[in-house]
């Protein structure tokens, strides 16, 4: 496919996830390269919904290491037992952190970062393979509504890995 990702102009999330995952299935297509597709992946999610970071931490060496984002530089290595992203890695399900600040143990990767929604993405044996990690520099950005949109494209990637 092109390489253009056609989003409407709405505020309609769940529009906007109905529009891009498909676009976003066609655009990992026949490729095999794990990076080269979350990279492209951050990138339609910052673009279809201007994000200030997503990106993604994949399981090594017992942590969770900094894999292809986009936004600003970001923390490289996250214990297990660390921020939420460390929590979602631990809980297995969906985080969803409507103010940073209130979260105990958040790692502030920027201080634009107000909300955060972090996902895991499960290997063929279940286990978790990596968190795919989306935060907003606006309070209370994230909801069902992207928990929903995301789970579509976790569902992407774990056929890729
Ligand atoms: N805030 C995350 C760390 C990653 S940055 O947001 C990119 C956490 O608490 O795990």
């Amino acid at each position: 496919m092109a390489e253009v990702l056609i989003v409407s102009q709405t505020s309609n999330r769940k529009k906007i996830y109905d529009e891009i995952v498909p676009q976003i299935a066609a655009l990992v297509e026949g490729e095999t390269d794990l990076v080269a597709n979350l990279g492209n992946i951050a990138a339609a999610l910052k673009e279809a919904f201007g994000f200030f970071w997503v990106g993604f931490y994949v399981v090594k060496e017992n942590q969770l290491v900094l894999s292809a984002f986009q936004g600003s530089i970001a923390c490289t290595r996250i214990d297990f037992d660390r921020g939420v992203c460390g929590h979602c890695y631990t809980a297995r399900q969906t985080i969803i952190v409507p103010d940073v600040e209130e979260f105990p143990g958040h790692i502030a990767c920027s201080s634009a970062s107000k909300s955060e929604i972090v996902l895991p993405i499960f290997d063929e044996n279940g286990a978790v393979a990596m968190v795919l990690d989306v935060d907003s520099d606006k309070l209370n950005d994230f909801s069902e509504i992207d928990d929903e949109g995301l789970q579509m494209i976790a569902k992407i990637i774990e056929k890729l890995i």
